[in-house]
This record gives C-alpha cells, sequence and structure tokens, in this order.
C-alpha cells in the first residue's frame, strides 16, 4: 500500500460499526460498516511532521440507489465540511472522493460522522 494509507480496519483507527470483509474490492483485510445511525463513525489517527494543508482520499461505496449518505468531515474535533458520499451503485463499486483539510504538526484525528439516520458508506480506508 502507498505511504500514507490508513486502513479503516486496523487500529488506531476506530469504526463504530462493524469490520466487515463481505464486499468485495476493499484494500486491506475489511472495511468499516459504520451503525446505520447518526453516532456513528469512521475514525483515523494520522501523524504529520509538518502543519500543512493536505490532500485526503476517502474510498468508500455506497450501494444504496436511494441517494447519499452525508456526513460531516471532523479534524481534530472541529467539523472542516460536509461531504456527500453519494451511490456507487453496488456495495462493491468503490470510489475514493478527495477533499483538502490542514493538519497539525503531530497527532491529528479525522473522522466521519454520518448526519443522516442511514449512517456513512462502508468506509475502506483514508489517504494522506
Ligand atoms: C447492506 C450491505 C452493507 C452495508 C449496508 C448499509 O447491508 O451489505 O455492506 O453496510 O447495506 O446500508 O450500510
Amino acid at each position: 500500500a502507498p505511504a500514507g494509507r490508513y486502513e479503516a480496519e486496523t487500529a488506531p483507527a476506530q469504526c463504530r460499526g462493524t469490520i466487515d470483509s463481505n464486499q468485495a474490492g476493499y484494500s486491506g483485510s475489511g472495511f468499516c460498516n459504520g451503525d446505520s445511525a447518526v453516532g456513528a463513525f469512521a475514525e483515523f489517527t494520522v501523524n504529520s511532521a509538518t502543519a500543512r494543508t493536505a490532500t485526503l482520499g476517502i474510498r468508500f461505496a455506497n450501494g444504496t440507489t436511494t441517494g447519499a449518505r452525508p456526513a460531516d468531515l471532523v479534524v481534530n474535533g472541529v467539523t472542516a465540511g460536509a461531504l456527500s458520499f453519494e451511490s456507487t451503485g453496488a456495495w462493491t463499486a468503490w470510489t475514493t472522493k478527495t477533499v483538502t483539510v490542514s493538519l497539525n504538526a503531530g497527532s491529528n484525528t479525522i473522522r466521519l460522522d454520518p448526519t443522516a439516520a442511514a449512517g456513512l458508506p462502508n468506509v475502506d480506508y483514508l489517504d494522506v
């Protein structure tokens, strides 16, 4: 895997939900299937040598045909944006959403907090 890839199923990443491996095409050993609820989350811990602007890639799948799964992007406890994880057409169809954030020097938490009751899409990894 490329340097800077953080798998959702690998500590210190946290998943409020289950780590599943039943939807082909994921990286690593599985993915985070967040609970279908506001309050579910996927959280990554990222170390940065310096304070900097970073482009994140969030790999996900949303197999519903009923629409997007919106979530807040929360960086170090502060909401940095609202993301719309649109349908990818199938749970085995994974795609990467990119977003730019500010990182602190040292440890950073990057968390996806769903804002609708359906919860998160399935989350595979974060690239930084
Ligand atoms: C299905 C699918 C899961 C997915 C879930 C959801 O159950 O198999 O992988 O997480 O839908 O709606 O989130």
